[in-house]
């Protein structure tokens, strides 16, 4: 794979979809939405060379400031873990804990950049106790779509609303008290529409996820109402998965151009380290940017527009 990955422009969008070819040892692969490979034996540097194949990857280079260093030889890797600089697990009033609690909930990776993701390739450093939890969950937005009730349907593709996008907000939601003083009002948005071709498949798919603070034309009330019921609709069980770890090296790729995932919790919280580290990858298709200005502003930390809360800034650098 990597080979034939290798020969594709950053223009040209990758499609994966699996047909089995006999029950024990071949496969023909198109397609899907998320993919898991196990104990791939990929480490820092080979994760990150593997996630160039697929395009231009974000960083983290331009939230640190002051001389902060990074976690990691490469700013290329996110950090999904629950791990401290000396590889204890995470105290409960780390700020980056609480930062962390919105990942809880269904959402899709960079949606609050001016630039969408693509892909995201999450591997596991270092996994708790079998058992213990940290599953990482998928929902299929493209089937969301498809099966949506005919008039709601109908609603959205008449409207064509845009969804305004916000770290603030989801962080917020995933911990209330902690960033009680933060309003997610008061900084930038970014903005996409929320029923988009998805270009690989040619399907038309539901751009949703936690980042989503507002749809854009409709009363607070009446835009709450909409994202519950699509979200809900979305994440039906029998619209969503979940995939366990099972060792170092585990690697999954998803769209998040069609899916949304989430991090499960589990019994390994406050015990056990869970370190999963990210890469990111910018979306290349023709509605990358949304409805935003192509500018290199990353909203949720240090903006041009306006310069992050602290509170954010200590939970991610
Ligand atoms: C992520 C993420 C989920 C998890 O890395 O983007 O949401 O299970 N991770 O840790
Ligand atoms: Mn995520």
């Amino acid at each position: 794979m990597p080979g034939i990955l290798q020969q594709q422009s950053p223009e040209t969008t990758l499609q994966l979809d699996v047909k089995e070819l006999h029950p024990t040892f071949g496969a023909e692969i198109d397609n899907y939405g998320f993919l898991v490979f196990r104990n791939t034996g990929l480490n820092d540097t080979t994760h990150v060379d593997f996630s160039r194949r697929f395009g231009d990857l974000d960083a983290i280079r331009p939230y640190m400031t002051g001389g902060r260093k990074p976690r990691y030889d490469y700013y290329e890797l996110f950090d999904a873990g629950n791990v401290d600089g000396e590889g204890a697990v995470l105290g409960h009033d780390n700020p980056r804990s609480h930062y962390g609690k919105g990942n809880a909930f269904f959402h899709v990776d960079s949606s609050f950049n001016p630039r969408r993701a693509s892909y995201s390739l999450l591997r596991a450093a270092k996994l708790p106790p079998p058992n213990t939890g940290g599953s990482t969950e998928f929902a299929d937005s493209r089937t969301a779509f498809d099966t949506l009730p005919e008039d709601l349907r109908h609603r959205l593709l008449e409207k064509d609303y845009v969804g305004a996008h916000s770290l603030h907000s989801s962080r917020k939601r995933g911990s209330p008290s902690f960033f009680a003083d933060l309003h997610p009002e008061d900084f930038p948005m970014h903005r996409h529409r929320i029923v988009q071709t998805h270009e690989p498949s040619g399907r038309t798919n539901l751009y949703l996820g936690a980042h989503l603070h507002h749809i854009e034309g409709l009363s607070a009330t009446e835009s709450w109402q909409l994202l519950w019921s699509l979200m809900g609709w979305s994440t039906r069980p029998e619209n969503t998965v979940s995939v366990d770890w099972r060792s170092e090296g585990d690697l999954i790729i998803w769209d998040n151009t069609a899916v949304m995932h989430r991090a499960g919790g589990g019994a390994f919280e406050g015990k056990y380290v869970r370190d999963l580290r990210r890469t990111t990858v910018h979306d290349a298709s023709s509605t990358a940017w949304g409805l935003n200005e192509k500018k290199d502003t990353r909203p949720g930390f240090n903006s041009a527009e306006k310069p992050a809360s602290q509170k954010l800034q200590a939970a991610v650098t």
